[in-house]
């Protein structure tokens, strides 16, 4: 028996990294997966490798055309939209304020949030319908505090966050779930800055160097991989998280708690005796 056996779900950037993770652990799991991803050699390849209940579908995530095309085709394959999971994206414009054209400011918008509300206005009334389902987003810890990615990516992944609750809100009584998750650094191609379709064997051997790097920056020290989302967005789709709704569920090795205990400061992580402070004689 597979936790999300009769269900069918809808991956936005599906063909790599953790959207690709959580392909193959949703079709282990017993779900039928739409694939919807630019980039689609790579995502027809993964649906043919994983055979019957996986299909692929080019899809601009920042376009309502593709977007609302892409959940009617889900629907037309498989017969119902159990879960979406809306997880395309791209780190975004970079660099100060100063020096970022609007275009970019727009792009980066369009892509890692406009295309949140696009899949939730799609696939909702779908949901509404059936009574049921579950949309799941992959927002970033860089939206629960500044200064770890680039500011717009920074702001659209907050607007990622509040874009879920405020959408649970509404669909709660439909029995539709609306929760996001924020991962902490992960070894994917869009970290190492090298998209799979240009040359997967450069991907691989970036991704092995963050790997490496990213082992040391927070105290779990080891770098996180795609399935470890790929697990979180399992039990958000799978009815063991039947009661949550409108949450951000951060997964990131405790990058948020701050660097390792041993890389801290001594006066925190030795003890020394209280010696220049006497209550009283204060
Ligand atoms: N890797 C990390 O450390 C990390 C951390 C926090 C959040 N995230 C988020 O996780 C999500 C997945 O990223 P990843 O790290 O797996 O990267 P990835 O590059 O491996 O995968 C992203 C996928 O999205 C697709 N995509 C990009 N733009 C698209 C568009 N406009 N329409 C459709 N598909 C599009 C790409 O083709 C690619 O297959 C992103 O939203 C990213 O912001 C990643």
């Amino acid at each position: 028996m597979g936790q999300l056996d009769g269900k069918v779900a809808l991956i936005t950037g599906g063909a790599s990294g953790i959207g690709a993770a959580t392909v193959r652990l949703f079709h282990a799991e017993g779900a039928k997966v739409m694939i919807a991803d630019l980039q689609t050699d790579v995502a027809d390849a993964l649906a043919a490798e994983l055979g019957d209940g996986v299909q692929a579908r080019r899809c601009n995530v920042a376009k309502e055309e593709d977007v609302a095309g892409v959940v009617a085709d889900t629907v037309a394959a498989f017969g119902r939209l159990d879960v979406l999971y809306n997880n395309a994206g791209f780190g975004g414009a970079m660099g100060p304020f100063k020096d970022t054209p609007v275009e970019e400011y727009d792009m980066t918008m369009d892509v890692l949030l406009k295309s949140v509300f696009l899949g939730i206005k799609h696939a909702s009334p779908v949901m509404m319908d059936q009574r049921s389902g579950s949309i799941i987003s992959t927002s970033s810890i860089c939206g629960i505090a500044p200064g770890i990615g680039p500011h717009l990516y920074t702001v659209a992944k907050a607007g990622v966050v509040m874009m879920t609750k405020s959408a649970a809100l509404e669909l709660a009584e439909y029995d539709v779930r609306v929760n996001c998750i924020c991962p902490g650094m992960i070894a994917t191609p869009l970290a190492a800055g090298a998209p799979i379709s240009r040359d997967a064997d450069r991907a691989t051997h970036r991704v092995d160097k963050l790997r490496g790097f990213n082992a040391g920056v927070q105290p779990i020290e080891r770098s996180g991989e795609a399935t470890d989302i790929a697990n979180v967005a399992l039990f958000l789709a799978s009815d063991a998280s039947e009661w949550m709704t409108g949450t951000a569920q951060v997964m990131d090795g405790g990058y948020t708690l701050g660097r390792p205990w041993r890389k801290l400061a001594p006066m925190v992580t030795e003890h020394r005796p209280i010696r220049l402070y006497n209550p009283d004689t204060m």
